[in-house]
Order: structure tokens, then sequence, then C-alpha cells
């Protein structure tokens, strides 16, 4: 099939690249390069043997778009393009309304007028908010709490709607949990700008010695060691499942939901512990306060990807822990390699 990955030069988008390349698909980026490196293109050329063609447009920039779809001619699209952070979104909800609602708008609206009705959408378990029942199902109230997840929602309902009025669409909502790990070439991964904010890349930060200590938010919580649970998942069993979507939205019409998770939940601790155990390095750190605006324990039923999609995680926390640092140590400075 001819897809087009939006926001494929990130850090889930690439590693579904390289996949889709392996399964013999045709694929185009289009991406703005605002969270991520042109080097990505390179590199993922060089992990499969294959080309790819490579747009720097905006999803929000309706003529751009219209003329990517005129010369690439996709059957189908991934539309990973989004802003992700959270404290970010905080305090900038207008940029992540105006990134994350009107550019998928606009790329909708693209797909419809040249009669592009596949679609595979970016979630997340964001938008669970402070879920009540656990592991979290996927026909729960969704009620986020943060401008991020509000513009997921705001999508995922978007495009309900969009199937409910023309039965030609075909989309899947993945609700991923937390992405971890990298390619195992170590020649991709996770990149983030400045200081990190999730865990994965902060614990490897500090493991390389460019951060000092690791400050795990709260160690209090009703949990095994008082510290957070959450559903931490291979970055390439994610791209895995979108694999799995795409395969499911050629044959079904109508509207796909799946988280895609593990099942099984991983505390602060746990990850440290275990980070240190698989790459023999010490993590140094501290106790603090929780982080505002956290929840106690998040992870999936995954039992939904597993019944429609037959897609199930294959990688362990181990497998995540040695490809994180793997990509680490491979590239200390990420994809700036002029550092
Ligand atoms: P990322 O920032 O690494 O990748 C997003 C890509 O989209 C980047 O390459 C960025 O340059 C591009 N982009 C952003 N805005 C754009 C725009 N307006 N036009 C064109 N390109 C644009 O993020 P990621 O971790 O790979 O996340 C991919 C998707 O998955 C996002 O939609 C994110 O919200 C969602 N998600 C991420 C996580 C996570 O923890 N990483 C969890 C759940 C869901
Ligand atoms: C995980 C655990 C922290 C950093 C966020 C978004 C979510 C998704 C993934 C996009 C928590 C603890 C973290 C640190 C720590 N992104 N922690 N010290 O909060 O589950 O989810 O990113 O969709 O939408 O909300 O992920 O990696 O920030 O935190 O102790 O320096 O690690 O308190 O328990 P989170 P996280």
């Amino acid at each position: 099939m001819r897809i087009l990955v939006t926001g494929g030069t990130g850090y889930i988008g690439s590693h579904t690249c390289v996949t889709l390349l392996d399964a013999g698909h045709e694929v185009a980026i289009l991406d703005n390069l605002c969270n991520s490196s042109i080097e990505v293109i390179h590199r993922i050329k060089k992990i499969s043997n294959r080309n790819l063609i490579f747009y720097q447009v905006d999803v929000g920039n309706k003529q751009a778009v219209e003329v990517v779809f005129d010369s690439f001619h996709p059957e189908v699209v991934i539309h990973f393009a989004a802003l992700k952070a959270v404290g970010d979104s905080l305090r900038n909800p207008l940029t992540y309304y105006q990134s994350n609602v009107s550019g998928s708008m606009v790329l909708f609206n693209v797909m419809q007028n040249k009669n592009i009705k596949k679609l595979v959408f970016s979630s997340s378990a964001n938008v669970y908010g402070d879920a009540r029942v656990i592991p979290v199902r996927e026909n729960v109230q969704i009620a986020p709490t943060n401008p991020y997840g509000q513009t997921k929602a705001m999508v995922e309902q978007i495009l309900a709607d969009i199937v409910i009025s023309d039965s030609e669409w075909r989309v899947a909502r993945l609700r991923y949990f937390n992405p971890m790990g990298a390619h195992e070439s170590g020649l991709i991964g996770e990149d983030p700008n400045g200081l990190p904010s999730n865990l994965p890349p902060y614990i490897s930060q500090v493991a390389v010695g460019k951060l000092e200590s690791l400050k795990i938010f709260g160690g209090d919580y009703p949990t095994p060691d008082g510290t957070g649970v959450r559903d931490y998942i291979h970055v390439m069993d994610l791209a895995s499942g979108h694999l799995a979507a795409l395969d499911y939205i050629n044959y079904e019409s109508g509207l796909l939901t799946v988280n895609l998770g593990t099942g099984r939940g991983c505390t602060v601790l746990e990850m440290v512990h275990t980070f240190e155990k698989v790459n023999c390095v010490k993590i140094p750190y501290q106790i603090v306060e929780r982080r505002p605006g956290d929840i106690e324990i998040s992870y999936a039923d995954p039992s939904e990807a597993y019944k429609l999609l037959g897609w199930k995680a294959r990688f362990s926390l181990d497998d995540m822990c040695r490809d994180a640092w793997r990509w680490q140590t491979i590239n200390p400075n990420g994809y700036n390699i002029d550092v």
C-alpha cells in the first residue's frame, strides 16, 4: 500500500516507518520537523534498505498538504503529527489546539476531498485522565485533564462523527500507553528536545551522565513500593500495532478504538532497578514531592487489540531497557551529530 505518515520523523513515527517498509509498503513522510531531525530519514533508509519520500510540510497548511496528496497519491494515512508535552500544553493551550485539532481538520478535509478515507490516528492513554477502574478498558467514559489530552479527545470525536456521516471512512483510533525503547539497530530512538519530561529518556540521560540524578515524583502512592505505576510498551510493539490496524481497516469498515499497552503495570523504582540490572549501570535517584497532575496508577487492558487485531506486545521491560540504552550510548547527543 501507499502510506502517507504524518509526523513520520518523530519517535513513534520513525519506528513505524521502518516496520511499514519492512512489510513492503510504499511510504512517504509529511513532517514540519518542529520536533525531529532530517537525519531520521537517512537512518530509516539505512535500516530498511528502502527508499522513502519526505515532504517538509506543516499538516495545517492546506495547500501544501494537497500538493503532497496530488504527488504521492496515498491510499491510507497514519497521522502521528502533533505536539505532545502535557506541561507545555497547560502553558500554551492555543498552540496545542491549533496544531493538534486544526491541523488534523485540515488533513481530514483534504482526505475527504481527495476521496482517501482510510486513517490510523495516534491517540493517547492521556484521554482517560484519572481512570478509576484499572486496567483501563476502551469503553470507559474518557475524561482528559489537560489541554493536550483534550486535543486527542476532540480529534477522536471528530473522527467518530466523520465515520457516522460517511460509511466509506475506515478509521483506527489507537490509544498508546507509555512508549519506551528503540529499534534494535540503535540507529533510531527517542531524542527529546531539552530536559526530558518523560521517565524513560530521563533515566537514559542520567545513566549516560548527561543528567546528575533522577527525581522520583512521589514515594507515597498506594502501589507496591510507593512510586507511580505505568504501562511501558516497546516502541517496536507500537509499530507492529499500526501494521495490524492497517490490516484491520483494509477489511473492516467503521471505527476501531483500541488500547496499545502491555497490560502490565510497572513502578518507577522497578523501572530504575531493571534499567540498572539489564545495562549494568547506576541510576542515582532521590524521591521528591509528587508531580502535580500525576495519576497514581495507569495500565491498559489490551485484550480488545488482541481480539480484534490479533496483536499483543512481545517485548519485555528488559528488552525496552536494553534497547533504550543501546540507542543512548551509540547516540549520546541524539540526532545532533555535530555536537
Ligand atoms: P514526536 O514529537 O517525536 O513526533 C511527532 C512528529 O510530528 C515530530 O516529528 C514533529 O516534528 C511532527 N509535527 C508536530 N506538529 C506538526 C505539524 N503541525 N505539522 C507537521 N508535523 C508536525 O512524538 P511521538 O512521541 O512520536 O508521538 C507521536 C504521536 O503519538 C503524537 O500524536 C503523540 O501525541 C502520540 N502519543 C505519544 C505518546 C508518547 O508518550 N510519546 C503517547 C501517546 C500518544
Ligand atoms: C511516568 C512515571 C512520573 C519523570 C505522559 C503523558 C501521556 C503520554 C506519556 C503522550 C510517573 C514518574 C517521570 C521523572 C518521575 N504522552 N516520573 N521522574 O505522566 O504517564 O504520561 O507521557 O500522549 O499522555 O501524560 O509519563 O514518563 O512523564 O511519567 O518520577 O523525571 O514516572 O511521576 O509516575 P506519564 P511520564
